[in-house]
C-alpha cells in the first residue's frame, strides 16, 4: 500500500489529510495519508530516507520546507526559483524529488474559478514579500506578466525579491501603492493581513480599475475585507480556499498515479470542517 504524508512541526491542523482522504476514497485507491510529526532538527534526515519511513513521498509545511528543499536529489523550475520545497517523491530510480506547487495551486484556482483571467494580463501588483508572495511571483512570471509590482510593510524584502526574480519585478514602497492601483489587471494579497486573528489590510481601492481581478490567499474568513471592498465596487475576486486545494493535486498524482480534480464537493467538506459552512 503507498503511503504519503503532511510533514511538519506542529502538524495537527493541517488539512491536507483531508483533502488527500477525500481523493483516495473517491478513485478507490487503496493508499493512505498521513499527519507526521518532524520537528525541524530531524527534518533533513527523515526527508533522505522516506522508504525508510514507509513513505512513497511526502507535503511539507512550516517550518521545513527549506530542510525539504536542500534534502531533495533533484529540483524543479518552480522550486529552485521560490526556494523551498513542499511537495517531495521518489522517482522510478529512486531519487528524491522536490517541487513546490504553491504557485502551480494559485494558477489553478484563478484558472478554475475565472477561466482566461490572465488572457490580458500584463501587470500585477503583488502584496507582502514572503514565501507564498515568492510562489505567487514565479506563477505570474511564469504566465507572461511583465510588470510584477511588489509592496510589502518592509521595503528591503520586497527589493530583494525583485533582484531575485529579474527585471520584470518591480519592488514598490507601501505609499506609493494607491498610485500603481490604477494600471494593475490583478490584485494580489499574500500577507497574513485580513486572516482571522490578525490585523486587517486597509488599503484604498479607489484608482483600481475596474477590470482588475482581486484575489487573497487567505482562506479564513473566505470572504476577507478586501475582497468585499472589491466586489463592492464591481471587481471579479476569487478567494484563497482553492489554492489550498489546488496545491495538493501535483503530489497526489506523483505518489498515486492519478490526477485528482478539486471539486465543489471537496471545497463543501473542507469549509465545513473550518466551520464556515
Ligand atoms: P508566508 O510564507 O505565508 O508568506 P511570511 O514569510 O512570514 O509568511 O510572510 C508574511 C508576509 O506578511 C510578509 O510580507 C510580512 O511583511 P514583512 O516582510 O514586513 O514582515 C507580511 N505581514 C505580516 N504581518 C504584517 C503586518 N502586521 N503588517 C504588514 N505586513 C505584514
Amino acid at each position: 500500500m503507498r503511503k504519503a504524508a503532511v510533514t511538519g512541526h506542529p502538524i495537527g491542523h493541517s488539512k491536507s489529510p483531508l483533502i488527500h482522504g477525500y481523493w483516495l476514497k473517491q478513485h478507490g485507491i487503496e493508499g493512505s495519508y498521513v499527519a507526521q510529526d518532524v520537528p525541524p532538527e530531524t527534518a533533513r534526515s527523515f526527508y533522505s530516507s522516506l522508504p525508510e519511513h514507509g513513505f512513497v513521498g511526502c507535503n511539507v509545511t512550516i517550518p521545513n520546507k527549506e530542510h525539504a528543499y536542500n534534502a531533495a536529489e533533484k529540483l524543479d523550475d518552480a522550486a529552485k526559483m521560490i526556494g523551498a520545497v513542499n511537495t517531495l517523491w521518489l522517482d522510478e530510480n529512486g531519487v528524491l524529488n522536490g517541487s513546490n506547487t504553491d504557485g502551480l495551486g494559485f494558477l489553478g484556482n484563478l484558472d478554475q474559478l475565472l477561466p482566461n483571467w490572465d488572457k490580458n494580463g500584463n501587470k500585477a501588483i503583488v502584496l507582502g514579500a514572503g514565501g507564498a508572495a515568492r510562489a505567487i511571483i514565479w506563477a505570474l512570471l511564469s504566465r507572461g506578466y511583465t510588470e510584477v509590482y511588489i509592496a510589502n510593510r518592509t521595503m528591503e524584502k520586497a527589493q530583494k525579491l525583485a533582484d531575485h526574480f529579474g527585471p520584470n519585478t518591480i519592488a514598490i514602497s507601501w505609499d506609493t501603492l494607491g498610485e500603481k492601483l490604477g494600471e494593475a489587471d490583478l490584485l494580489v494579497n499574500t500577507t497574513s493581513l485580513g486572516m482571522t486573528g490578525q490585523p486587517e489590510l486597509k488599503i484604498d481601492l479607489d484608482n483600481l480599475s475596474k477590470s482588475a481581478v482581486v484575489t487573497d490567499i487567505v482562506y479564513s474568513p473566505l470572504q476577507t475585507e478586501l475582497l468585499r471592498d472589491a466586489t463592492e465596487r464591481g471587481n471579479r475576486t476569487v478567494d484563497g480556499l482553492g489554492m489550498l486545494l489546488h496545491q495538493a493535486v501535483p503530489g497526489f498524482e506523483k505518489w498515486f498515479g492519478v490526477r485528482p480534480e478539486v471539486t465543489g464537493e471537496l471545497r463543501k467538506i473542507i469549509l465545513r470542517e473550518m466551520g464556515l459552512a
